[in-house]
């Protein structure tokens, strides 16, 4: 036998053994496919060892190729053999694992559920509906004019100093037209009235800005607005909605009182109180009472007869139309019906909290 086809038939031997001790050592099926790369791929160890098929001479040629082709079963089997080995024992060891208890249940989908500034709006604006208002819609982004001017305000109003009130620069706007957070939900009162002709019963909720911050006020918090205007519209028809609308949220009978107050865009003005709710006279709570503080009494929201100026202002006559207009804190009522000591809570978004409503 010539040097050349001994040293093939030796090189290819001691190959199947280091390849069967390779795949022994290959745990997983990677490494086993990466052995079978080692030995078996275009530049891998046997095609090396065919490079010596040049010194071979031509009468062992087919001999030597039948042995390299039966080494390449041999391998080829020892690979396969191993690979079986191993997805069988996974297998196995799938099977013999503790079962997958589909009948375990699962875990719960936690829901969100509404704010409670926005449960309380919706029970406020359901209040106005059931007594036939309608919904209205305005901007949080306002034109100054439509928060100040229509309604009345004097120039120099505290409420429109700079230190008040969140102005916004509007790109390109003419020097006059001055935009800003609205303070309050009144202007609604000015576009419905601008578009629309009376009668009018509308109410509308949304955030309102003021640069305000402690525990019972928030730079941002809510209020919902309603007025009604048409033809002879009085002082009794306010007094006796919003009695009523009180005593929907807060029980039938609660005393309901109205208070002289000053608001530049109604004449005359009133502060609605209802009763204190947290304490009474007669057991003796009133005298230690911190929510009314000890007077029995608890302002809900500014009312009054919408002043004859800011219905001019929205090209209305006021010789034929009148109204009466209120405006509330949302966030004021919500604090009283969970009793939340501190408004702050209500914007701090901490689940411990939101998930007890
Ligand atoms: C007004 O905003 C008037 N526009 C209400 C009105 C409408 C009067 C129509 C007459 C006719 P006032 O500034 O009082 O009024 O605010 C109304 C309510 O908003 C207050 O009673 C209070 O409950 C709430 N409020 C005011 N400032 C804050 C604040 N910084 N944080 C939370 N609530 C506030």
């Amino acid at each position: 036998m010539s040097d050349a086809v001994s040293d093939i038939a030796l090189g290819l031997e001691k190959l199947k053994a280091r390849f069967g001790q390779l795949l022994e050592e290959s745990s997983d099926e990677l490494s086993l496919r990466n052995a079978r790369a080692e030995f078996m791929g275009k530049k891998g160890e046997l095609t090396a060892l065919l490079r010596g098929m040049g010194n071979v001479p031509a009468q062992s040629r087919r001999e030597v190729g039948e042995q390299v082709n039966r080494a390449r079963e041999d391998l080829e089997a020892a690979f396969q053999a191993r690979l079986d080995a191993l997805l069988s024992a996974a297998k196995r060891a799938d099977l013999e694992a503790p079962p997958f208890d589909l009948s375990l249940p699962a875990r719960p989908i936690r829901r969100g559920h509404r704010h409670p500034v926005m449960l309380v709006r919706d029970e406020v604006l359901s209040i106005f509906r059931s007594l036939g208002f309608e919904i209205a819609w305005g901007p949080e982004v306002e034109f100054e004019t439509n928060n100040f001017k229509k309604l009345a305000f004097p120039e120099d109003h505290p409420a429109t100093d700079m230190q008040d009130t969140f102005w916004v620069n509007v790109k390109g706007a003419p020097p006059d037209v001055r935009m800003l957070m609205r303070t309050h939900t009144s202007p609604v009162q000015v576009r419905e009235m601008s578009t629309h002709k009376p009668p009018l019963a509308l109410v509308s909720g949304g955030a309102v800005y003021r640069r305000d911050d402690d525990v019972t006020h928030s730079p941002m918090f809510h209020q919902v607005e309603g007025f009604y205007v048409a033809r002879d519209v009085s002082f009794a028809e306010l007094k006796g909605v919003l009695t009523q609308f009180i005593h929907r949220l807060y029980g039938e009978g609660v005393p309901v009182r109205f208070r002289p107050s000053y608001f530049p865009f109604v004449e005359p003005g009133a502060e609605a109180d209802v009763g204190c709710v947290f304490c009474s006279p007669e057991d003796g709570t009133r005298a230690s009472c911190r929510v009314c503080k000890s007077t029995g009494w608890l302002e809900v929201l500014g009312c009054g007869m919408i002043h004859p100026e800011v219905l001019r202002h929205c090209r209305l006559d006021p010789e034929i139309y009148s109204g009466f207009a209120f405006g509330l804190g949302i966030e004021r009522i919500a604090m009283l019906r969970y009793g939340i000591p501190d408004i702050r809570v209500l914007f701090e978004n901490d689940p411990r909290f939101l998930s007890q409503f």
